[in-house]
């Protein structure tokens, strides 16, 4: 098997969060179930999924249908923004577990900082953790300033951030504050959400036989992310994860990092139309 799926980031409280994982954004219930038993099968330890993604019980069948012991495997979801708040929240993660048909969670995210709840619901999270319901408790879609707010309230740190991150979207400054706080960067659309044509990409690729998806994802492992790209197609699965036979030089990496111009597949976590 691939060594990469052995590879783990050992968050601030000790547990060990597999370095390449699985998403399943906009892929529907039924399809989830294919593709995780697939991913699981063809070696991924770790599946990124959330409540809004409506396929939580896809995913739990997947997982049950791959015969890969619970243990084994290191799942995340995320409570989304109508589901906010302390009470809500901890209404939201039994569901969540009822679906995927689990009793903890390996790590489990506020999804976006909505702005008159986050701060509550990130104690609904503590909670959570202090009773092992889940082994792992973070933010996503979160800057400097909303962790800071959270850690003001609680005196709590999230021991991972996900984030919108790729070529196209350095962000360094949210990458500098999580270095410096020991919060594990996942970087989410890692891939740019497929939009990979860009002449660099073609140009690092040819040079060391690779496609323009394994330099990015390369690009992300040695900036030390996590990553957790999505393909439904099995080929696509096992060349993602065949990224450790390489290595981009410091030119390289500064290169890619160039071509970072603000673009973002989802939305400003500063200025996000949901947050009413
Ligand atoms: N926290 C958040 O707010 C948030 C937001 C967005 C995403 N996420 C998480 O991050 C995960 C990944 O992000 P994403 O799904 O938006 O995008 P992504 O992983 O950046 O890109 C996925 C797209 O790239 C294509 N692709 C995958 N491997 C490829 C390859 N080797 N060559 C060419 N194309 C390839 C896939 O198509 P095929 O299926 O056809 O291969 C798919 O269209 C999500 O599934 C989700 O778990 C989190």
């Amino acid at each position: 098997m691939n060594p990469i799926f052995q590879k783990t980031r050992r968050l601030s409280n000790g547990v060990e969060m597999p370095i390449l994982g699985y998403g399943v954004w906009l892929t529907e219930e039924k399809q989830a179930a294919e593709s995780v038993r697939t991913a699981i099968e063809v070696g991924y330890r770790a599946i990124d999924t959330a409540e809004v993604y409506f396929n939580e019980a896809g995913v739990g069948e997947g997982i049950r249908n791959s015969g890969i012991p619970r243990d084994q495997l290191f799942v995340t979801t995320k409570v989304h923004n109508d589901s906010q708040g302390y009470d809500n929240c901890l209404r939201a993660f039994d569901i969540s577990m009822k679906k995927l048909g689990m009793d903890y969670a390996d790590l489990y995210l506020i999804h976006w900082p909505m702005r008159s709840t986050y701060v509550e619901t990130w104690r609904a999270l503590i909670r959570l953790y202090e009773e092992k319901r889940v082994r792992a408790i973070g933010v996503s879609n979160f800057h400097p300033h909303h962790i800071e707010n959270i850690v003001k309230d609680s005196g709590v740190w999230p021991m991972v951030d996900q984030i919108e991150m790729h070529p196209r979207l350095v962000q360094p400054a949210v990458h500098d504050f999580c270095d410096a706080h020991d919060i594990a960067v996942t970087a989410y659309c890692p891939l740019m959400h497929g939009n990979l044509d860009l002449p660099l990409l073609a140009d690092l690729g040819a040079k060391y036989g690779k496609s323009a998806a394994q330099v990015v994802l390369r690009w992300h492992i040695q900036h030390g992310n996590i990553i957790i790209p999505k393909t439904l197609k099995r080929e696509r699965m096992i060349s993602n994860a065949e990224i450790l036979d390489f290595e981009l030089t410091a030119e390289e990496m500064a290169a890619i990092d160039g071509l970072s111009n603000g673009t973002r597949y989802t939305d400003d976590p500063d200025n996000f139309p949901w947050d009413a």
